[in-house]
């Protein structure tokens, strides 16, 4: 039979999974992103996509399609990175150099769109046609299922969800999109570092400055710990995620806001002040049946979506 391949390319690991025609992950593998620039990495993902499909019972042959989905502002139809904050790519023609590369059909999409479509198909949102899904690791992706199809907007750059300008101006800072005060800034792991090491910087009292390297996961055992420094970046990051969904609420009117990526490990400690404070700004009526869930496919949502763009 025919096979597809799924490859999601993050910040620091690129992932690649062999699905068959029903979208049933076969086999994985993962190797690193490396800083190298476009053409590296993307050399580096036809190497990892070969060698999945060489230490498998298949062979290339059967290969159908291949799948990617890559962080940052996609021009779908035309096959481009527009604008890789966290890679900094900038007009990457991936489709192409992806296809020159492999001598198969290439489709690509947006991280965390095929994290939503993995999720949507298999995961926290299956049997719920309208989704809002949020990925929170090294920056705050987000896809919007509408009727089962993500939304891709004109070009695909339709949930685009951590480059919300949310933060107001007095705190707001830069984001790598060339924007202020996007709440990638405030709620991914890297806003959550930053905002801990800021607090060690300044003096404050927090168990904090006696960790070397923080992580986000420092913060947020720190915080259950009962931190106060940890509590408050915490409270921070889950109330600008509470924010946005009570905007997206009113616009998308979803049935469930499923959150993934690293981060949403936290859980409770995170989870509960989101829907605190969602409940709090969003109008009654239109809060009504809807819930924040945890995403449950974890690390193989984005694979799973990605070789799934050439089923649909
Ligand atoms: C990018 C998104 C991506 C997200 C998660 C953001 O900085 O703009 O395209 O989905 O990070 O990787
Ligand atoms: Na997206
Ligand atoms: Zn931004």
């Amino acid at each position: 039979g025919k096979i597809y391949v799924g490859v999601d390319m993050g910040g620091t690991n690129i992932k690649v999974g062999l699905c068959d025609e029903n979208g049933q992950l076969l086999q994985t593998f993962e190797g690193p992103t490396g800083s190298d620039g476009s053409e590296a990495v993307l050399t580096r993902i036809a190497d990892y996509v070969r060698k999945i499909v060489a230490d498998s019972p298949y062979e290339w042959e059967q290969v159908a399609g291949i799948g990617a989905g890559i962080a940052g502002f996609m021009d779908i139809p035309e096959g481009f990175v527009k604008l890789s904050p966290n890679l900094g790519w900038r007009n990457v023609p991936v489709k192409k150099t992806l296809e020159a590369k492999l001598g198969k059909p290439v489709s690509i999409d947006n991280d965390a769109n095929v994290a939503a479509l993995g999720e949507a198909w298999s995961g926290a949102g299956a049997g719920i046609p309208n989704v809002v899904c949020y990925t929170l690791g090294t920056g705050v992706g987000g896809g919007i299922i509408i009727n089962g199809k993500i939304y891709q907007g004109s070009t695909g750059m339709a949930g685009e969800l951590g480059h919300m300008s949310i933060v107001p101006d007095l705190e707001a800072i830069n984001c790598g999109c060339g924007q202020v005060g996007c709440l990638e800034t405030v709620s991914s792991a890297t806003g959550i570092i930053r905002m801990a090491n800021d607090a060690v910087v300044r003096g404050d009292k927090t168990t904090l400055s006696l960790i070397e390297n923080i992580t986000a996961k420092d913060v947020f055992d720190a915080a259950k710990s009962g931190d106060e420094a940890s509590l408050r970046i915490v409270n921070r990051a889950a109330y600008y995620l509470g924010r946005s969904m009570a905007v997206l609420a009113v616009i998308v009117n979803p049935q469930r806001f499923v959150i993934g990526g690293g981060v949403s490990k936290a859980g409770d400690i995170l989870f509960d002040p989101i829907r605190e404070i969602f409940k709090k700004y969003t109008p009654e009526a239109a809060q009504e049946g809807v819930d924040i869930v945890p995403a449950k496919l974890g690390n193989d949502a984005g694979i799973v979506g990605a070789a799934g763009l050439n089923l649909r």
